[in-house]
């Protein structure tokens, strides 16, 4: 009943110099089986704002199955009509602006449905369950449920969920949102009780930024290029930067944040799950297993971050052009002494052979002066470099650098020294530079809509296994315990500024200016 992986098979492993391309077709289109996708939660933020327009990103490029229905489930009392008024507020026609793609908009919306009911209520899921088979017809059933609820009710949603909804004769696949606990020991808590109901293979932990174009490119850049791989080490790096800022603050969110903090939020998931596909050894093939035992091994081959090595900040109010910015615990939901950090940069260090002695500094902040999530990867200087010594230029500093900008305007560069053309012989630093929205006319898909299609698919490849998980607490955990205890004061940046100066003394120490 699993529908190929055609994804791997046919998209991700042709190569094309014909932009626009599809990479995604899927042409099985499920034979006599059917999809059911609920969203737990589908009252809900994340639902409205991700979940379903994803959805209906992959129905209007014909990637779902034939047979597919997606059933909201939350505790509101909702019809099905007040569901899809709902829903239909935050579809787009993202992906073909120029095309109208409303009749595709309520063919979606005729295939979206609503059970309300509580979490912790297997008769509930049961009734759910009842309104699922009325839907699949008799066919082969594959269930995916989508919890997108907060985590203190994760483990009553999959317990009712697995007795009272699971597939009989097809299979069951849960995905769960992070926070995936708040340390090692919560996660594994967490764990094992979702393994109670769950085996392994049918949860899938989603960090979105996995689902990132340029995050899945990193694999394709390094190891389908001859000239990045050998430069890949400690022999030719000397510092690789994992960038994450967002010029607005917890907005909303702060009840959830205030439990959490940066660390938890970005670096424990977003930038380590990065720093591993950028700096694993190559795996045996692109199956999931294989690229997931890579990932692990360079988690556990990490040093815990040290408190020395972290410094953490909180936004404070601000007024800029007669308008007042708020502080982090203005906000009514989060306490006015909260001493959770809103930025944080950390130094991590990797024990291997390859990366032995080379920082990996992160920073990550909200309500900074920008929005960008971005990877920098300083080269070493030129040894003995011949245009130093003739023109006493300083080009030590000016060493190579390549960015990958995750977000927004994606783009790959390589910044090298170059001859300004003319008579006389002055350098300067340009760009190599691979422009997503000049080279790729074609709209990238947002993360979501890649993992819900491997999640439909059974492709567990960007999907976090639990050992990954537990190594990357074991990285975290001890700094975050010991920040908790000794009650750490953040250094308080004011909103919309570059954040804390203490990220440059970190990273000074390690010979590294933050690009
Ligand atoms: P919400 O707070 O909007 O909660 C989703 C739904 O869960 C609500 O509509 C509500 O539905 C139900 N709910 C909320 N609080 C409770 C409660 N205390 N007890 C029982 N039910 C409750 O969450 P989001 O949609 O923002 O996020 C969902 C999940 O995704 C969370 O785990 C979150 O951490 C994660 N996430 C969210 C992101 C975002 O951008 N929003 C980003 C990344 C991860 P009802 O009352 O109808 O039952
Ligand atoms: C989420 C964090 O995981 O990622 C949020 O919880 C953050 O705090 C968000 O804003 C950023 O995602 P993106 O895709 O907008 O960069």
């Amino acid at each position: 009943s699993e529908i190929p992986l055609k994804k791997l098979k046919e998209g991700l492993l042709s190569v094309t110099s014909t932009e626009g391309k599809d990479a995604i077709s899927v042409d099985d289109k499920g034979g006599d089986s059917t999809v059911s996708i609920t969203v737990v939660g589908a009252s809900g933020d994340l639902a409205k704002k991700k979940i379903f327009p994803a959805l209906f990103a992959l129905f209007y490029e014909d990637c779902l199955p034939e047979h597919f229905t997606v059933f909201g489930y939350a505790r509101s009392k909702m019809t099905d009509e007040e569901l899809r008024t709902m829903v239909s507020k935050t579809l787009t026609c993202r992906i073909d602006k120029r095309e109208n793609c409303s009749e595709k908009m309520d063919q979606f919306l005729k295939r979206c449905f609503y059970h309300s009911g509580q979490y912790d209520s297997k008769e509930h899921f049961t009734e759910l369950d009842k309104k699922l088979k009325e839907h699949e017809g008799g066919r082969v059933s594959n269930r995916l449920f989508y919890l997108s609820i907060p985590p203190n009710i994760f483990v009553d949603a999959v317990r009712c969920a697995s007795s009272s909804a699971s597939s009989t004769n097809g299979w069951t696949r849960v995905i769960v949102e992070k926070p995936f606990g708040r340390d090692s020991e919560s996660s594994a808590a967490l764990t094992r009780n979702l393994k109670e109901y769950l085996e392994e293979d049918q949860i899938f932990r989603i960090d979105h930024y996995l689902g990132k174009e340029l995050v899945e490119n990193l694999s394709v850049l390094r190891f389908s290029n001859l000239i990045f791989e050998p430069l890949w080490s400690r022999q030719y790096i000397r510092n690789v930067q994992l960038i994450f800022s967002e010029d607005f603050g917890t907005e909303g969110r702060g009840g959830y944040f205030d439990h959490y903090g940066i660390i938890r939020d970005i670096m424990q998931n977003h930038l380590l799950q990065i720093l591993a596909l950028f700096a694993m050894e190559t795996p045996v093939s692109l199956d999931a297993e294989d690229i997931r035992n890579e990932k692990v091994k360079v988690l556990r081959s990490m040093k815990p971050l040290q408190l020395e090595d972290v410094v953490i900040g909180q936004y404070k109010s601000h007024a800029r052009g007669g308008i007042s910015y708020p502080g982090y615990t203005d906000d009514k939901t989060v306490p006015k002494d909260s001493l959770t950090p809103t930025f944080a940069a950390a130094a991590l260090f990797i024990d291997n052979a390859r990366w032995d002695g080379v920082p990996f500094l992160m920073k990550a902040g909200k309500a900074l002066n920008t929005k960008r999530a971005e990877i920098r990867v300083q080269f070493r200087h030129v040894p003995g470099n011949l245009y130093n010594r003739s023109f006493g230029t300083d080009l030590d500093r000016a060493t190579n650098e390549l960015v990958i900008r995750v977000q927004p305007d994606e783009a790959i560069y390589l910044k090298i020294n170059n001859k300004v053309p003319g008579l006389g012989m002055r350098l300067d630093r340009s760009n190599l530079n691979l422009h997503y929205a000049a080279r790729y006319s074609k709209e990238i898909p947002d993360a979501y809509e890649r993992l819900l299609l491997d999640a439909i698919e059974g492709e567990r490849r960007l999907f976090i296994r639990s050992d990954e998980l537990d190594a990357a607490w074991a990285l975290f955990s001890p700094a975050l315990k010991e920040l908790e205890e000794k009650k750490i004061i953040p250094e308080y940046y004011p909103y919309g500024s570059r954040g804390p100066v203490g990220a440059h003394y970190l990273a000074a120490r390690y010979n590294v200016r933050w690009g």
